[in-house]
């Protein structure tokens, strides 16, 4: 019998197919477990279990009114999860999946209303990852699964990230090497009477609306005070030391960029520079490094980051969005 490993009880598994058996009864049985997916670590349980979901959110810190994204390997799964299947949803699904881009929908009746925080819908999503697609047909459930963090940390992207916040709370977790996108999935809620991004992602405004063939919105956070989507009203993926957002046209904001980082390392302080990228092909590799910098920053021990903004265009609009959210204050030059 090979040694497993263990960490505080949380089992480590390589990405095999062994340890893909073995997750599937975990999650069978009630368990939790954490698995690659290509945007970010997942952490799941099976999706039509109250109690296995419950214990998500207590793994996570998470709070109860934030719901979770169900994981499907097929169509059947998507049935079994969804109600009904809103005009577009099947084209965006052939076109997309398996892909970064979750969808709500109406909530079937087999999925607890613990996983949607009690709301009448449901987030749906087939992730690309082979290890992820593998686990999702073996337990034979759709798997409820949010980021694999702390609740409140950034998501993690590798197998470290996961063990870091979670080592000890969850029954075991998968190794699947560092994620492709690096940032989670684009969120599209099909259940009102317009398609509506609630969290932009890797799969654009542009390309949903040219595949919908009409315009798609993009919620604007809580104006009246309801959230479009509960997620929405909460800081995210915070660094532990204080970020500040330098926003507006390149040259202007790379020179407060560089003036703020001398003035704050020579009164002493720690400063962690984010800058952008400069050619475009730059944006899909600083997406893919956004998490594991930050908590790069928080093991350093940083006092201070500085980011530079990116043009919300394609994938700088997930980008901005998540350096907004980690973002103590944004300064636009
Ligand atoms: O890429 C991803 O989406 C990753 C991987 C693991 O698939 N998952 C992920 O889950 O990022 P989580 O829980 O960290 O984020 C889910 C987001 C939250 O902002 C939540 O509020 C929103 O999706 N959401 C989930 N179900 C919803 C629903 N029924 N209505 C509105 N928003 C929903
Ligand atoms: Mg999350």
């Amino acid at each position: 019998m090979p040694k497993v490993l263990r960490i505080n009880q949380t089992l480590v598994l390589p990405g095999s197919r062994k340890s893909v058996l073995v997750a599937a009864r975990l999650i069978r049985r009630g368990g939790l477990v954490a698995f690659p997916t290509e945007t970010v670590y997942g952490l799941g349980a099976a999706a039509t279990d109250r109690s296995a979901v419950k214990k998500i959110f207590k793994a996570k810190g998470r709070p109860a009114d934030n719901p979770l994204i169900v994981h499907v390997a097929g169509l059947d799964q998507v049935k079994e999860s969804a109600a009904s299947l809103p005009p577009g949803a099947l084209h965006l699904m052939k076109r997309f999946w398996p892909g970064p881009l979750s969808l709500v929908l109406p909530r079937s009746d087999k999925i607890p209303p613990e996983v949607s925080a009690g709301l009448p819908t449901v987030a749906v999503r087939m992730p690309a990852h082979p290890v992820a697609l593998s686990l999702i047909r073996a337990a034979g459930v759709p798997i409820a699964a949010p980021s694999a963090n702390r609740s409140g940390r950034p998501s993690p992207t590798s197998l470290r990230h996961v063990l870091e916040d979670l080592a000890g709370k969850i029954d075991a977790v998968i190794d699947g090497g560092p994620c492709q996108v690096g940032l989670e999935s684009t969120v599209l809620d099909l259940s009102g009477s317009h398609p509506l991004i609630l969290r932009p992602g890797a799969i654009t405004r542009e390309q949903l609306e040219a595949v919908l063939g009409v315009p798609v919105a993009v919620a604007q956070g809580c104006k009246d005070g309801t959230p479009p989507s509960p997620g929405m009203k909460y800081r995210h993926y915070a660094p532990r030391a204080p970020l500040l957002l330098v926003a507006g046209a390149r040259p202007r904001r790379r020179a407060l960029l560089a003036a703020l980082a001398r003035h704050y390392r020579k009164k002493g302080l720690k400063v962690g520079l984010l800058r952008a990228p400069t050619e475009p092909e730059g944006l899909r590799r600083a997406a893919k490094r956004l998490y594991q910098v930050l908590r790069g920053f928080d093991a350093q021990g940083v006092d201070l980051i500085l980011a530079e903004g990116v043009s919300a265009r394609g994938l700088g609009a997930a980008l901005m969005n998540r350096l907004r959210r980690a973002a103590a204050r944004t300064i636009k030059v």
